[in-house]
């Protein structure tokens, strides 16, 4: 008799066609964004290609294409990609060989509000919900933020609709927004940074109001079948920033919009970088690769003291996701230090729809392949989170 353990089956679906929307994904692993340095000039390149590629003939269910600003003005720094007529034909090039290779692909579309270093922005001046100092830019020339005016919120909110229609004529099979780690919708979403008074701060309506609103801009621009994806966080990561009370409330309010799946992520890129992934903090070699001299200095005295450090556990977020699975039934990816296929069970056994990885692909991008076909249990990355330094020097990749 062939008796099925429960490993069995929960390994079997892990490994088998899942929906997402009106999508079919050939397995419920999804290849998270982790911004790949290689879209030079903000043009995507043949190596952006190639990595995914990679990526989606190594077995998982969908590929994301990392952090794409919906305009110049929401780029971090000048070289990054921005939704524009000239990139589409480099990205339907992307998205075709994804799709060669069996797997769907995502685009991250984002806007960094205040957290920017960018010196073409209008009289230097980064945006963002409340006037600032912007500490990330102080020394690359862009030392200020302005709070934006209602002109510039609606024009973000456009550029996020028109980002997300040139998308889908891309070949894109989902859209992921950016609503966590610290960029603009995140920044109105978090007490600290949103110190509106009017519509747009204050209570968590009113902070929820851009990101809801944008949300549903880009659903009217892409139909109502287009699987859309957001990602949250559960925590900023510091004192007075937003909490998991808050963003249970947030992922419910996601939910009654129609989102089709939230990804659960943490952490404040301009405040707590490593609360993001956790583990060690690779310093000399981010030195190494920062080009301007005083930010170099000061990562050099200074980059201890200002870079947290967050130890590194399997699956860190996954008690604090626990709570927004019992909140809401949209569906839920789980991130965040997922390694093997005991976290890939364990995922499922919790009630998560997908999983989500980042790390753990870039050491081995066909580990989905080879843990399928029983060849591998766990991925060889021990979070020493060199990558995160190797993707401002000649792209993403593993140094192991
Ligand atoms: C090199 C690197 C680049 C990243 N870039 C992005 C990004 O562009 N957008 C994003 O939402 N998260 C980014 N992240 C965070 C990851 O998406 C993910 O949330 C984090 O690495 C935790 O997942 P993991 O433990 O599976 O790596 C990046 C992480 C790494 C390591």
């Amino acid at each position: 008799m062939n008796e099925q353990t429960p490993n069995d089956a929960v390994r079997r679906k892990v490994f088998s066609p899942a929906r997402l929307g009106s999508l079919n994904l050939r397995n419920r692993v999804i290849k998270t964004a982790t911004y790949e340095g290689m879209s030079p000039g903000g043009v995507p390149s043949d190596a952006l290609i190639r990595h995914h590629r990679e990526l989606a003939a190594g077995g998982v269910g969908m590929t994301t294409v990392a952090y794409c600003a919906v305009s110049p003005n929401g780029r971090t720094f000048e070289a990054q990609m921005y939704m524009r007529d000239a990139i589409l034909p480099k990205l339907r090039a992307l998205t075709e060989a994804v799709h060669t290779e069996g797997a769907a692909v995502s685009i991250q579309l984002g806007h960094c509000g205040y957290f920017s270093r960018n010196t073409t922005l209008p009289r230097r001046c980064s945006l963002g919900p409340s006037f600032r100092l912007n500490e990330y830019g102080l020394m690359s020339g862009v030392p200020f933020t302005r709070a934006m005016t209602e002109a510039d919120i609606a024009q973000v909110i456009d550029e996020f609709g028109t980002a997300a229609a040139m998308a889908v004529s891309a070949g894109f099979d989902a859209l992921e927004l950016h609503l966590g780690h610290g960029y603009l919708l995140s920044q109105f979403l978090c007490p600290a940074t949103n110190r509106r008074r009017d519509m747009w701060g204050g209570s968590l309506e009113n902070r929820m109001r851009l990101p809801l609103t944008v949300l549903r801009r880009v659903r009217e621009r892409v139909g109502a079948g287009f699987p859309i994806l957001c990602k949250t966080n559960l925590r900023d990561g510091f004192r007075g920033g937003l909490e998991l009370d808050e963003s249970v409330k947030i992922a419910q309010a996601l939910e009654r919009e129609g989102v089709d799946a939230i990804v659960l992520s943490g952490g404040f890129t301009s405040r707590t970088p490593f609360y993001l992934f956790r583990g060690a903090r690779p310093i000399k070699e981010m030195i190494e690769v920062e080009h301007n001299p005083f930010q170099k200095l000061s990562l050099r005295f200074f980059g201890n003291r200002i870079i947290r450090e967050y130890p590194f556990k399997e699956m860190f977020f996954l008690e604090d996701a626990r709570a927004v699975r019992r909140a809401v039934r949209v569906p839920l990816v789980l991130l965040g230090g997922v390694l093997s296929v005991d976290n890939l069970e364990t995922a499922m056994r919790e009630g998560f729809d997908f999983v989500a990885m980042g790390r753990a692909l870039i050491a081995d991008p066909d580990l989905i392949n080879r843990m399928q076909q029983g060849e591998a249990t766990r991925s060889r990355c021990i979070s020493c989170n060199k990558c995160v330094a190797e993707m401002d020097r000649n792209g993403v990749r593993c140094v192991l």
